[in-house]
């Protein structure tokens, strides 16, 4: 059979170019922070950057069958689940799942630094074992349509990362994982928390650069320390293919999120935060009919006018109300009423 008269290749080579097309902004997987409330509030403010989900590890779906973990809403698309695992069986297994969820893409966590995360060998430890991750990629590309892809750093603790990365890259690339994301800073396994791991070790830039000439047709994009969008479009110009945003797209959403289809996709309003709280209501009163809590959201929103006159007034207000028994979409509404309408500003 040719690739053409293939139908699993060709699902996929349709999805793929969909998804490929929105990496070119992507909203970092964060957890605790990125869940489903929260892409809803993202997904508002840009309709075309790919969003991720919280890691969620492939043994909670796999052997925990906590498939609640996969809920999202079908607003949300294009939406990525990033999973962590390291046993290429048990994630092939996860991915089926995500995609029969009907997440776009299935990313590997080969970044993530945590203690927890070391001990099961996942995350950034991975690093060290480029073919155990290689099998992992083939595995989880055997089971599923959607595109497989990974998220890694340029090395861990005492790795030569000019060395290392290519090294991963090329083991990668050969299993048939052709995007991936690369936090461009080590992750020092002892002695560094998870959030030291964030900024202490340095940024290398260039390097990833390099990689994207080292690997034309792999889609390549930069993470780590870009906080604007001006910033996100000179790392484009300049020859990569995506950039993803973590912190500063949660702290502040507007900034990062309202311009980016204009700006960086070419097509699209910008996106107002008024409305986009207006938006939010019909979301927060299902959330609420199903017994949820309005702080469950709003914790989301609090960065929604950053930077702008009343933004204090409205987080406090959004904060302390939210948390209350029986709070609802009023709470929002009349913390709008701190925020002057742009015109005005
Ligand atoms: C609260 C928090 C949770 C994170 N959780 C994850 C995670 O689940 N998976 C992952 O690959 N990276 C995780 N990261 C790392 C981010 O995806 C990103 O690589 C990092 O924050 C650097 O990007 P930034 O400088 O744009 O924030 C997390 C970061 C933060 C701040």
């Amino acid at each position: 059979m040719t690739a053409s008269s293939n139908p699993v290749l060709k699902r996929r080579s349709a999805s793929t170019s969909l998804v490929t097309k929105a990496a070119r902004l992507s909203v970092a997987p964060m957890m605790d922070w990125t869940d489903r409330h929260c892409r809803f509030v993202h997904r508002l403010l840009s309709q075309q950057t790919l969003l991720y989900t919280e890691m969620v590890t492939a043994p909670a779906l796999v052997r925990g069958g906590a498939l609640h973990l996969l809920d999202f809403s079908s607003q949300e698309h294009p939406v990525a689940l990033q999973l962590g695992g390291s046993d290429s069986e048990e994630l092939s297994q996860a991915a089926q799942l995500g995609a029969q969820a009907g997440y776009d893409e299935i990313n590997l966590n080969c970044g993530c630094p945590s203690d927890r995360v070391q001990s099961g060998t996942f995350g950034a430890v991975l690093m060290k074992d480029p073919a155990r991750v290689a099998d992992c990629v083939a595995a989880m590309r055997d089971a599923v349509d959607v595109e497989v892809t990974v998220k890694c750093r340029i090395g861990v603790d005492d790795q030569d990362p000019e060395q290392v990365l290519p090294e991963f890259l090329q083991a990668i690339h050969a299993a048939g994982c052709r995007r991936v994301t690369i936090h461009a800073r080590k992750a020092w396994l002892q002695g560094l928390s998870p959030k030291e791991n964030r900024d202490i070790p340095p940024l290398d830039y260039d390097l990833v650069h390099r990689m994207k000439d080292a690997f034309p047709d792999l889609h390549v994009s930069i993470n780590g320390g870009i906080t604007s969008l001006e910033q996100a479009k000179t790392q484009l110009d300049a020859g990569l293919d995506g950039v993803m945003i973590g912190r500063a797209a949660y702290h502040q959403p507007t900034d990062i999120l309202a311009q980016a289809d204009a700006m960086i996709f070419g097509s699209g309003q910008v996106a107002d935060p008024i409305d986009v709280v207006h938006k939010m209501v019909p979301y927060v009163k299902d959330h609420l009919a199903r017994g949820g809590r309005l702080h469950q959201i709003t914790r989301h929103m609090l960065g929604l006018f950053a930077g702008r006159p009343g933004a204090r007034a409205w987080r406090r207000a959004l904060s302390e109300g939210a948390v209350h028994d029986g709070a609802g979409p009023e709470v929002m509404l009349q913390a709008l009423d701190s925020i002057a309408p742009l015109a005005e500003v």
